[in-house]
């Protein structure tokens, strides 16, 4: 079985992201590997705590780490302030210092809260990303968003800050529930999409082996994810421009999500559907060919997406868009795809009509047909 390395070089920010199977027992030594000393301080949830914690905190143990154990519940609700001052409270309580660090073991929620946790506790301490989650591992352990939810938006609150190291064991997606796997999908496909022909035609070709859960094909993918990935957070750390392509059909997905409030779907669920009418509205605007549009719809159904759109009253969904993090004063900053493999970023000041293209196109039937 493969190993890969994908280098993020962010300077003297720069780290590793370790990829392959059956890696999660070599946890400890590649913290030394990176100088981290003192106290390791996990996080996890009883989810992901009762499968892997194990492992990891024998792995630490076994490197001379002394390892304390810190278990938060599980669920997107508690990506929180208050999740996150009784990380603090566990952190003091065990006494741990600035020479400590914190070890996110779980997916993309228990790594966004531990990692904004790390970024802030006695100004920062390191911090190092074990993902469970196929997202996780494509996307949300890789270029240093930390961060909570307030009540009145998610993600708002929040640090740029880069983990020391990145471990992923790919054994970790056999016991994860088929929806989140295809979740993770969602955001492997998003790079091939808008960012590399190359990976968008290897899923294609790989269709029956990624439904497999086949570890070679993963390896693969989620290598080429990183790497994509690092790519554009070393040209753009802080999304001043480019790491905006990051969003592609994240814009109509966080509306699917905000009009049917977070209870019908999952995030990448509404991501999915976001970027199969992305796609059909890059082909409205001439920057895809039908053809094109028609081989990313027929992916996406074919990997088990469901992609119609809610027939949401055109007011609310033009409001719901209106009200995403990304809107700038002067309009909303769409990501199109042109053709499969490039992109377009646009603002797009008239949210209506955009929307308004979709519905004369039908937006009721399904993409592709
Ligand atoms: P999640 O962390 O809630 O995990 C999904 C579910 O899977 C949870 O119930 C979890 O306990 C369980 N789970 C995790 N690993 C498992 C495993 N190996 N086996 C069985 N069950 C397992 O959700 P997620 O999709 O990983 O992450 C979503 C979060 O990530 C959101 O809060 C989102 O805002 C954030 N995010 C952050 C970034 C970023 O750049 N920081 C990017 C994308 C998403
Ligand atoms: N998931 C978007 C980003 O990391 O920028």
């Amino acid at each position: 079985m493969g190993l890969d390395v994908v280098r993020v070089g962010l300077a003297e920010r720069s780290y590793d992201i370790h990829i392959g199977t059956g890696t999660l027992p070599r946890i400890g030594e590649l913290c030394r590997e990176v100088s981290l000393k003192g106290q390791a301080a996990v996080i996890t949830n009883p989810t992901v705590g009762s499968l892997y914690l194990q492992t990891v905190q024998e792995s630490l143990q076994g490197a001379g780490y002394q390892v304390t154990v810190i278990t938060i519940p599980d669920g997107e609700e508690y990506k929180c302030s208050a999740t996150l001052e009784s990380i603090y409270d566990d952190l003091l309580g065990a006494g741990l210092h600035r020479g400590a660090f914190i070890v996110a073991l779980g997916g993309g929620v228990v790594g966004d809260i531990a990692g904004y946790a790390a970024a802030t506790f006695l100004r920062g301490i390191p911090f190092v990303q074990v993902p469970t989650t196929l997202l996780a591992q494509v996307d949300s352990s890789v270029g240093g968003k930390t961060g909570i939810n307030h009540p009145r938006g998610k993600n708002l609150i929040g640090a740029f800050y880069q983990p020391r190291l990145v471990l992923i064991d790919l054994l970790t997606l056999d016991t994860l529930p088929r929806r989140e796997y295809l979740c993770g999908l969602a955001e492997a496909l998003k790079y091939g999409i808008v960012l590399e022909r190359e990976l968008f035609d290897y899923i294609s070709a790989a269709t029956d082996a990624i439904t497999a859960v086949d570890k070679d094909v993963l390896l693969h993918v989620v290598s080429a994810c990183c790497r994509i990935k690092a790519a554009v957070v070393e040209r753009d750390e802080r999304e001043g421009g480019l790491r905006a392509v990051l969003n592609y059909g994240h814009t109509i997905g966080h509306a699917v999500e905000t009009l049917t409030e977070y209870r019908r779907y999952k995030h990448g669920e509404a991501v999915a559907i976001g970027m199969a009418h992305i796609a059909r509205l890059s082909r409205l605007l001439g920057l895809a060919s039908g053809e094109e549009t028609d081989r990313i719809v027929a992916l996406m159904k074919k990997l088990g997406f469901e992609l119609n759109l809610p027939a949401f009253p055109l007011d609310a969904f033009v409001e719901a868009i209106g009200h995403d993090k990304k809107k700038g004063d002067d309009g909303v900053t769409f990501i199109f795809n042109r053709g499969i493999g490039d992109f377009a970023m646009e603002k797009v000041t008239d949210v209506r009509g955009l929307l308004a293209e979709l519905e004369r196109d039908g937006a009721s039937r399904e993409p592709g047909e």
